[in-house]
């Protein structure tokens, strides 16, 4: 095998969970063939949606962080580009690998790519069919600027065909000639393997958070579209806080800091309601172990994140989506993941419908075998033995 340099871009809170992933593979398996890289844009930097996860999750530290921060979409992205470029000239990494749709995965497929550093983008051909979103724009592109593609899903994989991709393509792969594959999802090697850690690690934390098992919603929201416009954000928090009192069940929302500052400075007298509602928890964001615990055991999730979607699968647990449309087609169409939008009557609908559903929900396994990380990896190496 040859021995590469790597280049791992994060910079969202999933893409340090799903890095942890990749990081793991590597120390388990692949330690003297690839050197890694670490390069955080610092798009995320508060201590619980960043620092948290590096510490429990054993990720080397980042060699680089560019510091970033939070800014407009065009001056947080070329100021990553600006960071990232700098990092790919003076390190000259064989590839650069990328996750998923943020603007730090954008940043790094613009960066790479014109410099002509191979991209590996993983979580590819995922499609909302909304190019109103920034994370679909992010995807297209992120797609089109790879050399090797990893499709966690049929879906995604069928997306990428659409588009233009050819599955039969032989090496040597390049940014005209790139390989497509359909593999797992390393969201799910990732939960298989911190599952029963946090049992562990985390014990008691249930307790500690006056919680009962089977007895309490997991909610989180943090989508521009549901954040930033306040009408909507407010219609749905008056809903969830109308669905636990009738139900008598308690909610509990690690909210995402975007969601903070939009009810703290937006919504401050529906913040001080929902805050002094004995049926909700608002907490601040919770480590990933803590997620994994909350999502275990808990009643329902109800969830405008792409990765507590298929958490949600992941520990079978049924599902509403507060968007109209998602990534994640085959949730739905399952049956166990419910599209209602911001739109109080389908929420309200599908809450009750999932609440008193005696009907045994299945959860087939869409995401692969819990291995999809050493396959990437694999395939990696494989491509610079070919050259
Ligand atoms: C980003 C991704 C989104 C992903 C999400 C994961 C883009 C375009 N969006 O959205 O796809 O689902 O991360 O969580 O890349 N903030 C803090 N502290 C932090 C980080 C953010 O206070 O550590 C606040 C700031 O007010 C900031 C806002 O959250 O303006 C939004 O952060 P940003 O990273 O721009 O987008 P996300 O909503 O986090
Ligand atoms: N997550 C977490 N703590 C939280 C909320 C989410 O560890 O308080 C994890 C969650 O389990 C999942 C990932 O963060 O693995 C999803 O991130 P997020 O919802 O921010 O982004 P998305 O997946 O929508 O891009």
């Amino acid at each position: 095998m040859p021995q590469i340099k790597l280049i791992n871009i994060v910079g969202a809170r999933p893409q340090i969970i799903k890095a942890s992933a990749i990081s793991r593979a590597i120390r388990n398996y692949y330690s003297k063939d690839i050197t890694e890289i670490i390069v955080h844009t610092g798009q995320h930097y508060d201590k619980e949606m960043s620092e948290v996860f590096f510490d429990e999750l054993e990720i080397h530290k980042p060699h680089y962080n560019l510091g970033v921060g939070s800014a407009g979409h065009g001056r947080q992205t070329s100021l990553m580009i600006t960071g990232i470029e700098e990092v790919l000239i003076k390190e000259k990494p064989d590839c650069v690998l990328l996750y998923g749709d943020t603007n730090s995965t954008l940043a790094g497929a613009l960066a790479a790519s014109k410099l002509h550093f191979p991209i590996i983008h993983i979580e590819a051909g995922l499609r909302s069919f909304n190019k109103t979103m920034p994370e679909e724009l992010n995807r297209i592109m992120s797609d089109h600027s790879a050399t090797l593609l990893f499709a966690p899903t049929n879906a995604a994989f069928k997306n990428l065909i659409c588009e233009g991709f050819r599955p039969e393509n032989s090496p040597p792969y390049t940014i005209n000639n790139p390989k497509i594959y359909l593999t797992g999802d390393i969201m799910y090697d990732n939960t298989l393997f911190f599952a029963s850690l946090a049992e562990k690690k985390k014990e008691g934390f249930l307790e500690k958070m006056s919680l009962k098992r089977d007895n309490y919603v997991l909610v989180t929201i943090h989508r521009d579209t549901n954040t930033d416009g306040i009408d909507r954000l407010k219609e749905i928090l008056l809903t969830l806080k109308f669905l636990a009192e009738e139900n008598d069940i308690v909610l509990v929302m690690p909210l995402h800091p975007r969601t903070i500052v939009s009810l703290k400075t937006r919504l401050e007298d529906l913040y001080d309601e929902l805050t002094h509602c004995a049926y909700l928890k608002i907490i601040p964001p919770v480590s990933f172990l803590e997620m994994i615990l909350l999502e275990k055991n808990c009643r329902m999730i109800v969830t405008d994140s792409g990765g507590v979607q298929k958490e949600s699968h992941f520990f079978r647990k049924p599902c509403i989506v507060l968007r109209n449309e998602t990534e994640w087609v085959e949730l739905v169409n399952n049956g166990t993941a419910k599209l209602t939008g911001a739109d109080p009557d389908r929420i309200k609908q599908e809450f009750l419908s999932f609440m008193s559903s005696h009907s045994v929900l299945e959860y087939p396994g869409f995401y692969g075998d819990g291995k999809t990380a050493e396959f990437i990896l694999n395939e990696i190496l494989l491509m610079f033995e070919k050259e």
